[in-house]
């Protein structure tokens, strides 16, 4: 085989990772440039002949970095993102270069058997049942949809309908229900279901997003045949976290008449589980049918990894599963390939194993704790700056911010200006939302390296952004 010089490419990237790792803290958390900026830079002709891979790599590196945001930076509290540890990024480069297709157990044993360590772990670690099936997914959008594939393929089974080899055409209705706060992604995975987004039944929530189970009680009275329940462990704005345990005893009265199936979306909150202070927020949530979470929030893994738990093994096996005559049969081991939507893939789990082995049990609890710690703290400093408002009850990870405009005249207008002047200082990086009609900011502290000193100076800035510049 043609043996090329490694070292320099992978030099010229080791030198790029550190230089942009190591002074994460000094830069804006914000990018310097914007995209049409970043388009301009970039463009060129497709190239008719090539460079040497360690200037390509150089230059790229070089090229993009006005346009990055530090994500993964103590005061980057924008949607719900995790900042990645040492042990999970050095992973993922191993995972470049092992280059493993990771669908089949007989050809990469090694990063296949590695998967199937890493999901037992995960059960043990999230208190889900043990015998569960696991995979290894892009992030929670696909994660739900797995889970709500296994789901639809149940609740129709136990009506004595095949929808893997029959499709929808002609089945019994299955009706979802969601809070009337689910996440976008349920939506999109019902849709792609082919369950019909728009005939998702809402159900109510509570002041602080979190699905009332009287309400699930009620509408489940009005409907027949089979259902999918979807509660919400994290929700986006509020880090509500629904009553798990008793949305389970909705559903399991029901499951003696009809097929019922309760999933969880736990995209942010699931980790709070492994959390001796955070896990009794999340009882009842083992009592559910599916879960999904994501490493690349809370677990703090590089993106991009997304976690779809399932009990009824038969269930998941049959919505994912895929065989084909030249590939190798399926034998004793778990085959990744079994439990996902893709069929070629990436080792995404190598990462978690890592951030894990790197953690423990005991430094994921201190990661999730800390982090609600700051997210108190930031709560308590914000209540204190004169006209701004926490909206929510700080029960986990989020804070939801509003700010009275100064001048008494559009507190909507103020928020959204604020918020801007915010990001534009480059000190914190929060993003903006909604609720309940009403514009506010988001502080989701999600990152392990979010710590008194970045709550300190995301302070300061708020107050400037609000105050002074106001
Ligand atoms: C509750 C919830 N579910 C699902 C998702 C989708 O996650 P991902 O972007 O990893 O697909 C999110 C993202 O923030 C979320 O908050």
């Amino acid at each position: 085989m043609r043996v090329p010089d490694w070292r320099p490419a992978l030099t010229a990237a080791h030198g790029a990772a550190l230089d942009w790792l190591e002074h994460l803290d000094e830069r804006p958390v914000r990018p310097d440039a914007d995209y049409d900026t970043m388009r301009a830079a970039l463009a060129e002709p497709m190239p008719e002949t090539g460079l040497p891979p360690e200037q390509v790599i150089a230059e790229l590196a070089a090229t993009v970095r006005p346009g990055l945001i530090a994500m993964n930076h103590g005061r980057f509290f924008g949607w719900v993102i995790g900042g990645a540890t040492p042990a999970g990024v050095a992973a993922d480069w191993l995972v470049a270069a092992w280059d493993q297709n990771t669908a089949m157990a007989e050809p990469t044993p090694g990063l296949s058997a590695l998967e199937a360590v890493t999901a037992d772990w995960l059960l043990e670690l999230l208190d889900l049942p043990r015998t569960s099936s696991v995979a290894f997914v892009t992030g929670a959008q696909v994660a739900n949809l797995v889970c709500l594939a296994a789901a639809r393929d149940r609740v129709l089974a136990d009506t004595g309908w095949d929808v893997e080899g029959q499709g929808l055409i002609g089945a019994p209705a299955v009706t979802v229900l969601a809070g009337e706060y689910m996440h976008h992604t349920i939506g999109k995975a019902v849709r792609i279901l082919g369950l019909g987004e728009a005939r998702i039944i809402t159900v109510a929530a509570d002041g602080n997003a979190r699905m009332r189970p009287d309400a699930l009680s009620t509408a489940l009275l009005a409907v027949e045949g089979p259902a999918i329940v979807c509660a919400q462990a994290g929700e986006i704005a509020t880090g509500g976290i629904d009553p798990l345990a008793r949305l389970a005893d909705v559903v399991d009265a029901r499951r003696a008449t009809s097929p019922t199936w309760l999933h969880v979306d736990g995209a942010i909150g699931l980790f709070g589980r492994a959390s001796a202070v955070l896990a009794p927020k999340l009882a009842g949530a083992e009592r559910a049918d599916s879960w999904c979470t994501d490493a690349h929030k809370w677990l703090n893994t590089p993106y991009d990894c997304g976690i779809a738990v399932v009990r009824d093994r038969e269930a998941h096996h049959r919505a994912m599963t895929l065989q084909a005559s030249y590939l190798p049969q399926p034998g004793a081991a778990r085959d990744p390939i079994d439990w996902n939507p893709e069929m070629s893939r990436r080792a995404r789990a190598t990462a978690v194993y890592a951030t894990l082995r790197t953690l423990g049990r005991a430094g994921v609890a201190t990661l999730v704790e800390g982090d609600c710690a700051m997210a108190q703290l930031l709560a308590e400093g914000i209540r204190e700056i004169p006209g701004a408002e926490v909206c929510n009850e700080v029960e986990l990870n989020q804070v939801l911010v509003r700010l009275r405009d100064p001048a008494g005249l559009d507190d909507d207008a103020h928020t959204r200006a604020t918020l801007s002047r915010l990001q534009l200082s480059g000190v914190a990086f929060p993003s903006a939302t909604t609720f309940k009609g009403h514009a506010a900011i988001r502080f989701s502290v999600a990152n392990w390296a979010t710590d008194e000193d970045d709550v300190a100076e995301t302070l300061e800035a708020l107050t400037d952004a609000h105050t002074r510049w106001g």
